[in-house]
């Protein structure tokens, strides 16, 4: 099935132009409805119209969240989009926006991509975080967005080492690129198998339930 998409941006938006390049090339069966961002100056937003991609964009600024959202639905509604792609927009998106994307089976048809491996370092600041607290591993994840900040189910992860040279901008940018070439692929595996995450069995294995693995066994579902 050929997905629809609405890409979400504040920034730079170097995972959204390889979702783009990947439907160009024909390695991602999508088509991006609209790309949107809550900064008007994103680069973001030249680099999608340089694409042919429709845009729009609304300042936060001076808005209750719920304006901003409310505003925002006003432009994914009438697309009826299958998956919002958060790809770098650095806005909390409310319980009450989310719901409006909830499919049948219970998930929400919106998806983040994080640079660590989730649950490690949440928010704004992974590679930078993950980097000073001297990891040997680290990594990115993409993931279906719940309520909680940079949580939810996680659809796929890629694991890199941080080197002994490394600097924190040699450090991200081995990281960036695992980014650009998970994020269409985990795309391509939802429009050709749909959505599959191994379901959370429990935050707290007790001391005589069953191993991890027996766990893993018993859940449904395979990572992208
Ligand atoms: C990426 O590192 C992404 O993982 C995080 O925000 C950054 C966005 O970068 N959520 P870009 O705008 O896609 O270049």
């Amino acid at each position: 099935m050929s997905l629809t998409l609405a890409i979400l941006v504040s920034g730079r938006g170097s995972n959204m132009t390889a979702i783009l390049q990947a439907i160009a090339e024909r390695r991602l069966d999508a088509e991006v409805k609209i790309v949107f961002s809550n900064n008007a100056d994103a680069p973001a937003l030249a680099t999608a119209r340089g694409y042919s991609i429709a845009t729009a964009s609304i300042p936060h600024k001076g808005l209750p969240r719920e304006a901003h959202e409310e505003k925002l639905l006003e432009v994914l509604r009438p697309l009826e989009v299958d998956f919002v792609v958060l790809a770098g927009y650095m806005r909390i998106l409310s319980p009450r926006f989310l719901r409006e994307f909830k499919h049948e089976q219970g998930y929400f048809r919106v998806i983040n991509i994080h640079p660590s491996l989730l649950p490690a370092f949440p928010g704004a600041h992974g590679y930078e975080e993950a980097f000073e607290y001297g990891v040997r591993v680290s990594g990115i994840t993409v993931h279906l967005v719940d309520e909680r900040v940079d949580h939810g189910p996680i659809l796929a992860q890629m694991a890199f080492g941080r080197l002994s040279d490394d600097t924190l901008e040699s450090f991200k940018s081995r990281g960036l690129k695992l980014e650009h070439k998970l994020f269409p692929e985990v795309l391509q595996n939802i429009a050709r198998n749909g959505v599959q995450y191994f379901q959370r069995t429990t935050s707290v294995v007790a001391h005589d339930s069953p191993v991890a693995s027996d766990l893993a066994t018993a859940s449904k579902g395979v990572t992208a």
